[in-house]
């Protein structure tokens, strides 16, 4: 069974034909009206969300399926203390594949071991985030023609932001991409992510404090907002809210072909006269996040029971129960589950947790 719970779940070829599915479903919807009929998508929603959940929905509606599931964890038995493990057993029972958004980074993961149906990650704290990456896509694919040999400018909350975190793993099985980091100190992406994933897939990227000196490079701009939820400090926040605007003036220094894309919801990060610029595709984004979950959820319901199309859970050289994750947001530290950890892909001795990626507990 495939589950998609991280970007590198899905081989090249197997994310090629889902972006290529999605395109037919926009090139002709009728033939797809009743793909999933009589089958159901559950989904599970701990945390909040709009466009994600509302697309999964209307997704599995498209295709004439049924949907069924909660949008808030209080008004599910979580609020009676049973873990997502439980959860997902139980509800494998109702659905035919399941959709997941968690506070819990490795929520997902600890999902899809515990279903006997597809589980997909809608979120999983600021972990990872793979079906924003399959709409990411799609739109460069649609606004820019290609992904191969594109410059891409991430900025905004790069730490944080799991949306970025998921399509730079997923920009690394196409050629010549390049990235430009645009982040404040406190904001940058982590270590794991320059190293494990940039340097080991042989990403060329820069960091630079400002816009200005990079906008006339970059084919796609891909602007966030600042992860409020995850900020122990609101101060903190309050200092960095603001770090990066984009504005009509600083488009004026953008390439004509340039696309600005945009995970969404907006807060101050792109003023809304930027909306009217035909570079602007964050809303054509959002039409696209639909067929492309259509495109996914065909699929993995098509692969199910296909032993070509497996995940594999658990990494061979993964070693059981001998550390404990140094993240408080892992799920490893919050349910009762083996703490598995792999050898880190660059630094000989160093450990990653397989849930969430961090380094274990010294
Ligand atoms: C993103 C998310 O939830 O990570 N939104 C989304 O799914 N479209 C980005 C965000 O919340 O900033």
């Amino acid at each position: 069974m495939k589950h998609l719970i991280d970007p590198t779940d899905l081989t090249k070829e197997e994310l090629d034909s889902i972006l290529d599915l999605a395109l037919d479903i926009i090139a002709d919807r009728k033939k797809y009206s009743e793909v999933c009929k009589g089958l159901k998508l559950a989904t599970l929603f701990y945390e909040p969300s709009t466009r994600t959940r509302l697309s999964f929905t209307s997704a599995m509606m498209e295709l004439g399926g049924n949907v069924l599931g909660f949008s808030d964890a209080k008004s599910s038995s979580v609020s009676k203390g049973e873990t997502c493990a439980d959860t997902t057993k139980v509800i494998s029972c109702f659905a035919d594949v399941i959709a997941m958004r968690h506070y819990e980074e490795g929520a997902a993961l600890v999902a899809a071991m515990n279903a006997r149906v597809p589980v997909i990650n809608a979120g999983d704290g600021s972990h990872a985030h793979p079906t924003q990456t399959l709409t990411d896509l799609l739109t460069i694919r649609r606004e820019i023609g290609h992904i191969d040999g594109i410059t891409i400018g991430f900025c905004g909350d790069l730490r944080f932001g799991r949306t970025v975190h998921s399509l730079i793993k997923a920009l690394a099985r196409y050629k010549d991409v390049k990235v430009i980091l645009i982040a404040p100190d406190q904001l940058k992406l982590p270590d794991y992510m320059k190293y494990e994933v940039c340097e080991l897939n042989g990403i060329p990227y820069k960091e630079v404090k400002s816009m200005e000196e990079v906008m006339g490079e970059l084919d796609v701009l891909y602007m966030t907002r600042v992860q409020k939820e995850r900020f122990l400090d609101e101060d903190e926040y309050d200092r960095l809210k603001d770090s990066f605007i984009l504005d009509a003036e600083k488009m004026k220094l953008a390439r004509k072909e340039m696309t600005v894309l945009h995970p969404l919801p907006r807060v101050n990060e792109i003023t809304v006269e930027v909306d009217d610029d035909p570079r602007a595709a964050y809303f054509r984004q959002v039409e696209n996040g639909k067929f492309v979950r259509m495109a996914l959820i065909s699929r993995l319901l098509e692969w199910a029971d296909d032993p070509e199309h497996n995940s594999s859970l658990v990494p061979e050289d993964a070693v059981r129960n001998r550390h404990v994750c140094s993240n408080r947001r892992c799920i490893s530290n919050m349910e009762n589950v083996d703490t598995l950890f792999r050898p880190s892909a660059d630094t000989p001795g160093q450990w990653r947790c397989v849930y969430c990626e961090s380094k274990p507990k010294l």
